[in-house]
């Protein structure tokens, strides 16, 4: 089985994520370098946690005009990292622009191009938040429209919460790769997550790849709880 765990380096600089990284290497499938790793220690560590022969999901969720998000993505290309996030609600121009850029620049490298990800509605927000944006008042509605939009232009996946799984898979194309962070395994404390499910529960939904960071990286044996949550997922 391909293990699908990715474990979030949500930890401040380069050499607490080498060493995180170090820990867990071959216990999980790959790691997520988001903005608060990437800000400070920049695509040199990048390059050498690519080195170390490891996967990486870029979580910078590029949202901007559709000519600087293509060079966004070619330059995460150059990383050669395998996934990366950019926000749906950038366009369809943008997300196209992101796509072809992706596909441009590994063929030129002869690398497989990284898996491109559209992020719909951010967990943090609900109704009220999207009204205050003007984009209507139900989240589900404009996660669906945004999933379709994302589809139309071609990219491969979504990261979306656990609870957004089921409704998503009923009418998304059965290739779109599910990302779903959220992940509790139960006796642990939600911290901010506000909807989640257990590594098992969103397999079992339809999720590809599950984002895990605190229970993973706060746990007193990082090692172990990664593979304790790959048991759970093979029994
Ligand atoms: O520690 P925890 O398992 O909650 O970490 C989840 C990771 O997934 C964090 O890196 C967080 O930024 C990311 N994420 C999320 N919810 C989203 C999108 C990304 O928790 N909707």
């Amino acid at each position: 089985m391909r293990n699908p765990i990715i474990v979030a380096l949500d930890v401040p600089n380069a050499s607490q994520a080498l060493t995180l990284a170090r820990e867990v290497a071959g216990r999980v499938g790959a790691f997520k370098v988001g903005s608060e790793l990437f800000t400070s220690a920049g695509p040199d560590f990048v390059r050498q946690l690519r080195q170390t022969g490891a996967s990486i999901f870029l979580d910078l969720k590029f949202h901007d005009i559709p000519n600087t998000v293509a060079k966004a993505v070619a330059s995460a290309v150059n990383l050669n990292v395998q996934m990366l996030t950019i926000h749906t609600c950038g366009g369809l121009e943008m997300m196209r622009a992101a796509k072809e850029s992706a596909l441009k620049t590994a063929g030129a490298l002869g690398q497989e191009p990284p898996l491109i990800l559209g992020v719909t509605v951010l967990t943090s927000m609900n109704g009220a938040a999207l009204e205050q944006v003007g984009a209507g008042t139900d989240v589900g509605t404009q996660v669906e429209r945004l999933a379709a939009l994302a589809v139309e232009a071609g990219l491969g996946g979504l990261v979306c919460s656990p609870l957004e799984i089921q409704r998503l898979r009923r009418f998304l194309p059965a290739t779109t790769r599910l990302v779903t962070p959220g992940i509790r395994l139960g006796g642990e404390q939600a911290d901010d997550q506000k909807r989640t499910l257990s590594a098992r529960e969103a397999m079992d939904a339809g999720a590809d790849w599950l984002v895990i960071g605190r229970p993973i990286y706060a746990a007193p044996d990082p090692a172990g709880a990664a593979r304790r949550i790959l048991e759970s997922l093979a029994s």
